[in-house]
């Protein structure tokens, strides 16, 4: 959630600049750059894309330099409330959300200083003046002290060709290129530009110059840095000829699993095997696609372990005060590893005593640092918002988990990258985006493995298209949403466990006898004439044993989202109103 650029040495600038365009799909409402020309900072700001600032680019000059590109939690998304806030002697780019900004502001304001915008943001500019006596380093740990909630900072000082740095819950990482440092929310943003990276722990401060960068701790006690390499390649994050990340991503699939299923080895296996001990039930948890992940995987090991297993909301988890202790396995599953509602579920459940396992596409990952078991899913960067090859990667991974706590080898698991190659061809997946455009709601219904698929088709369609719709368990629909049916809804069935297949077709006659529309993504042998008949699309699934079944039918719903998004003229990498990685809680 917002992207943070900074950067001292060589053409900052425009350096900074490239950085905003990479880190885009983190928050896209508004975007800012300042720069220190001089003894001076010059800043621009804009509501909008990060494109907005090209124009007035040539009009910035200088050696170091800070941006931003946000996603609004305080303040709507307007030119003044963008940032870099800007004020006396500093400007400042904010990632997260000040808890007691309202208390601070106040006595800031008697104080004499005034405010410009209505973030919790501009407080830590007012804070690093007022505490501002010559020593940069001193005014920042003065300031971080009195912040409570998350974040990451990156401050520019009109007095000194450097950059400081802070972390508290929200990532931030700090790169050392030739002749200059950089500072970034994320990694690929530096892919090319920065030779090696150190990311941030928490409760961590860091300056960086154009040849050095020096780490503290809060109370300014220094730490020791080790520096990773960072991969040059970028192609992680370039388009290679797609129109857009969601259909790059999409194609990716293959590959995300299989390199999930390879990067699954001996080490992980035993050191799952050694956490399971004196386990007897698990929970899986997780946000939006990675809920739905949860979900499959709680499905699998509850049946193939025999312990029961279930999967929560990671902001319900805590919410409703989830019972857990050291008899209980704890699987967070996340793309990004920074989604604060996920990490924060997972020190509830290390707080409480239970056994920590994270499930994600991020190494270097907050999630990672509180799990005692690291479970990496290998889909690579995912840029669109809209998560796909992550959420299949992510549901490879689960099964691996399964097979390696229960000492048995989940069926087929090798062939299903290539299964997923060749649902990839499926037809009539352009027939169901147009459907799902001309519908005025689309219910997804699946029993067993294809419910969490059908809440997964639903959230991918809403998410991209804006086409409102609902993913119900298809025993639920005679409970109330069949009252919804009508000729403009379409109601798309996911059958793919052919012990359920009845059941679900007689949901989709349902449906039908009440004069809704149906779709049906089937696998062959689940697939009746009776059901067939009067679909009005109907795509088939090549067959492939249950808990694997999960990874296949979501492509074609995947990919009509997708394509319902560019009927609907949307962008369906950047949603509106959405980020990438939810920072905060
Ligand atoms: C997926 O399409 C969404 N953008 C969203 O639900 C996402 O899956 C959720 O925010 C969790 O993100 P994470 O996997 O990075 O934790
Ligand atoms: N809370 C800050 C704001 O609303 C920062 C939001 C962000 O992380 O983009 O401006």
């Amino acid at each position: 959630m917002c992207g943070i650029m900074g950067c001292v040495g060589g053409d900052a600038v425009q350096k900074v600049y490239r950085g905003l365009v990479k880190l885009e799909y983190r928050g896209y409402d508004s975007a800012g750059i300042s720069v220190l020309s001089y003894g001076n900072i010059c800043t621009i700001k804009k509501a909008g894309m990060v494109s907005q600032l090209e124009r007035e680019l040539t009009s910035l000059n200088g050696t170091a330099a800070i941006g931003h590109t946000r996603w609004a939690t305080h303040g709507s998304p307007s030119d003044l409330n963008a940032h870099p806030h800007a004020s006396g002697k500093f400007s400042v780019v904010h990632n997260g959300i000040i808890e007691n900004y309202s208390s601070i502001k106040e006595e800031l304001i008697a104080e004499g200083y005034s405010f410009k915008s209505e973030t919790d943001s501009e407080i830590v500019v007012h804070l690093l003046n007022k505490y501002y006596n010559g020593d940069f380093l001193m005014a920042v740990k003065n300031t971080v002290q009195r912040l409570k909630g998350t974040f990451a900072l990156c401050i520019l000082c009109a007095d000194c060709n450097l950059i400081a740095v802070a972390r508290s819950r929200n990532p931030i990482i700090i790169g050392r290129g030739k002749g200059c440092f950089y500072a970034s929310s994320d990694m690929p943003a530096l892919a090319g530009d920065a030779e090696s990276a150190y990311v941030l722990k928490d409760g961590q401060i860091a300056v960086i110059g154009e040849d050095r960068a020096e780490v503290y701790g809060f109370t300014l006690e220094k730490q020791q840095a080790e520096f990773v390499p960072v991969a040059a390649s970028q192609t992680d994050t370039q388009l290679c000829g797609y129109p857009h990340y969601m259909a790059k991503e999409i194609n990716e699939i293959p590959a995300a699993v299989k390199n999930t299923l390879s990067a699954f080895g001996k080490d992980c296996e035993n050191a799952l095997k050694g956490l399971y001990c004196g386990v007897n039930r698990i929970i899986l948890t997780g946000c939006g696609t990675a809920y739905h992940s949860a979900m499959t995987g709680a499905y699998v090991m509850e049946e193939v372990l025999g312990v029961p297993a279930r999967a929560e909301i990671a902001s319900e988890l805590r919410s409703r005060g989830c019972v857990m202790g050291g008899d209980t396995l704890l699987i967070a599953v996340s793309q990004s590893g920074e989604t604060a509602d996920t990490v924060e579920a997972a020190r509830y459940a290390r707080e409480r005593g239970a056994k920590v396992v994270a499930v994600t596409n991020v190494a270097y990952s907050a999630l990672n640092c509180v799990a005692d078991v690291v479970v990496p899913v290998r889909a690579g960067t995912e840029v669109c918002v809209a998560a796909t090859k992550s959420y299949c990667g992510q549901i490879a991974a689960l099964l691996a988990v399964a097979g390696a706590l229960s000492g048995k080898r989940i069926d087929g698991l090798e062939d299903i990258a290539s299964a997923c190659a060749q649902v990839l061809k499926c037809k009539y997946v352009h027939a169901l985006a147009r459907l799902f455009t001309q519908s005025s709601g689309v219910y997804f219904i699946g029993r067993g493995v294809d419910y969490p698929v059908a809440l997964e088709g639903s959230l991918k369609l809403k998410e991209v298209s804006y086409i409102p719709g609902e993913g119900y368990p298809a025993g639920e629909l005679k409970h109330g949403t069949l009252a919804l049916i009508d000729e403009n809804t379409l109601s798309v069935a996911i059958i793919t466990d052919r012990a359920l297949a009845a059941k679900t077709t007689a949901s989709v006659q349902q449906i039908r006898s009440r004069g809704g529309k149906t779709a049906v993504i089937a696998s062959q042998s689940c697939i009746s004439k009776e059901l067939e008949k009067d679909a009005q699309v109907c795509i088939k699934l090549p067959d492939c044993p249950k808990y694997l079944s999960p990874i296949i039918s979501v492509i074609p719903l995947q990919y009509a989202a997708y394509l319902a998004a560019v009927i609907c003229g949307k962008n369906p990498d950047k949603p509106r109103n959405l980020a990438k990685s939810v920072t905060v809680e």
